[in-house]
């Protein structure tokens, strides 16, 4: 970070503006909302800054600058047109250790002003250390789409309850759930959107307050999120606000730390990742610790990769904690299948190759026996095997017996919609060598079908910079179907 970011408390504070033009306004216009004295160095001011002076909410000196106009001074502003003058200013602000700001000249100025979203109390500040201003633009823009409007009014009401709050809902952990479920309750939603005010709202978060002061124990409770294939960018907003929210995150091998790092930063942090063959926690310790930590009163966000019900356990997490009482939510993500497909421009189903589709796991033997595989083995359809890796030429075989024919197109995509990604394609004749060849690693996806023969024409993710083709190229698919 090039710059310490703070909010400065101006009011009634003495800051110089050198500069009486439009430049100069802007700056005193901002000055002016924070309630500072503000006097303006200039031979001549422009019209609005001449009313404001004429009104007395600025000082004015017509004057040229001279390095006494900044004694006393909290903060300068240098915002003439001339550099060299600019420049003396920000030189004399410097030996008098008095913070400065040259508009637009960061080599010369101590501070820079961000760009702001002003919902005041509440404001958010936009910098880029002078590097991108337009891109600082963009940002503030998007925020003043995404910040409601009457944020402002929320924050103050919640300003004026936070006393009464504090005094009734002691236990620190009970309090901050008190205010997190405010701003997402329908009490903030209906101040926000308008259809309520302050004084209705007020009464209303009385009877909310009672309720909480009554019940001093703080209720656990468990949310099994979905954080999908793996780029963070395919996580749910509610799963967003489940990770912001926990007290304790539990996460899978297939959670990206990326993923795991939008917790809130005081969150803890579990790892119960089973990678194949090793025993870290078993299914039992990691339903038990479930209970245990909401037992405690913690809200706990169980992360699993992709989808939570969708060969993830979850049901039988859920099981367990809906035996014990315990509080639930489950929020879906978006499972391997759909994220793969989807990032190796593969259609699962498609009006003229598949008119169904199967997911099935290819796990383990004991699994893989209670499989219908004549049922998989019919044409028109698109069959993906998650954990199929360790038993490709055992389900390659199983296929064949049932009769699919050895030009059946099948994929495999290996880190499916990360940086990482590579895809093979082939038939079920070639596959398992190239699979070997390329030394695809897991987690990686089977993907039988059809539809598979479409990730020539639409590919179109690689996060390295190179277009699909050249990865194809690589040799990682089937030559004879290359577009290249
Ligand atoms: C235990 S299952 C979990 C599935 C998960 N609940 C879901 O809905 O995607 C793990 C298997 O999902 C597949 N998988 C998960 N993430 C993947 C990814 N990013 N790329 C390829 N395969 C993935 C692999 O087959 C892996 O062996």
């Amino acid at each position: 970070m090039d710059y310490f970011p703070i909010f400065l408390k101006l009011a009634d504070e003495p800051v110089v503006v050198v500069g009486g033009g439009e430049v100069a306004a802007r700056k005193i216009d901002l000055l002016l909302r924070t309630g500072a004295k503000v006097t303006v160095v200039a031979p001549e001011l422009i019209e609005s800054l001449a009313s404001l002076a004429a009104a007395g909410s600025i000082v004015h000196l017509a004057a040229e600058f001279q390095p006494e106009h900044l004694n006393g001074a909290r903060i300068a502003i240098a915002a003439t047109d001339k550099h060299s003058i600019n420049a003396w200013v920000a030189h004399q602000a410097e030996r008098r250790n008095i913070p400065v700001n040259v508009v637009d000249d960061r080599e010369l100025s101590r501070f820079i002003v961000p760009a702001i979203v002003d919902r005041s109390p509440v404001v958010v500040a936009v910098a880029s250390s002078g590097d991108a201003p337009v891109l600082t633009r963009r940002l503030r823009e998007k925020l003043e789409t995404f910040l409601p409007q009457r944020l402002g009014v929320l924050a103050k009401l919640a300003g004026k309850l936070r006393p009464a709050v504090k005094a009734r809902v002691e236990e620190p952990a009970a309090r901050r759930r008190f205010w997190e479920r405010f701003f997402d309750g329908p009490l903030a939603s209906d101040l926000l959107a308008g259809r309520s005010d302050a004084a209705t709202v007020e009464a209303r978060v009385e009877e909310s307050l009672r309720a909480a002061s009554e019940s001093a124990k703080p209720v656990g409770e468990v949310v099994l999120v979905g954080a999908g294939p793996g780029d963070p960018g395919l996580l749910t907003l509610r799963a967003l606000r489940a990770l912001q929210n926990a007290d304790v995150v539990l996460y899978d091998r297939l959670v990206s730390t990326q993923i795991v790092d939008l917790a809130r930063r005081d969150a803890e942090r579990i790892y119960v990742g089973k990678a194949p063959g090793d025993a870290h926690a078993s299914q039992e310790q990691i339903n038990a610790l479930l209970v245990k930590l909401a037992r405690q009163g913690k809200r706990v966000c169980r992360l699993k990769g992709g989808d939570p019900f969708i060969f993830g356990r979850g049901g039988e997490e859920l099981e367990t904690l809906a035996a014990e009482g315990i509080r639930f939510e489950v929020v879906p993500g978006i499972t391997a299948a759909a994220g793969c497909a989807a990032y190796a421009g593969i259609p699962l189903t498609h009006r003229d190759y598949a008119q169904s589709l199967t997911f099935v796991t290819g796990h383990c033997k004991g699994e893989t026996d209670k499989v219908d595989w004549d049922l998989l083995a019919r044409p028109g359809q698109t069959v993906v095997f998650y954990m199929g890796l360790g038993h490709l030429e055992s389900i390659v075989a199983r296929l064949r017996e049932r009769g699919v024919p050895a030009e059946r197109a099948a994929a495999i995509i290996e880190h499916g919609t990360q940086a990482t990604q590579r895809v093979v394609t082939g038939t079920l004749a070639d596959l398992v060598h190239k699979a070997g060849e390329a030394r695809i690693e897991s987690p990686a996806l089977l993907i039988v079908g059809e539809v598979t023969r479409l990730h020539d024409a639409l590919h179109w993710f690689n996060a390295n910079g190179q277009r699909g083709d050249e990865i194809s190229a690589l040799a990682f698919t089937n030559e004879g179907r290359l577009s290249a």
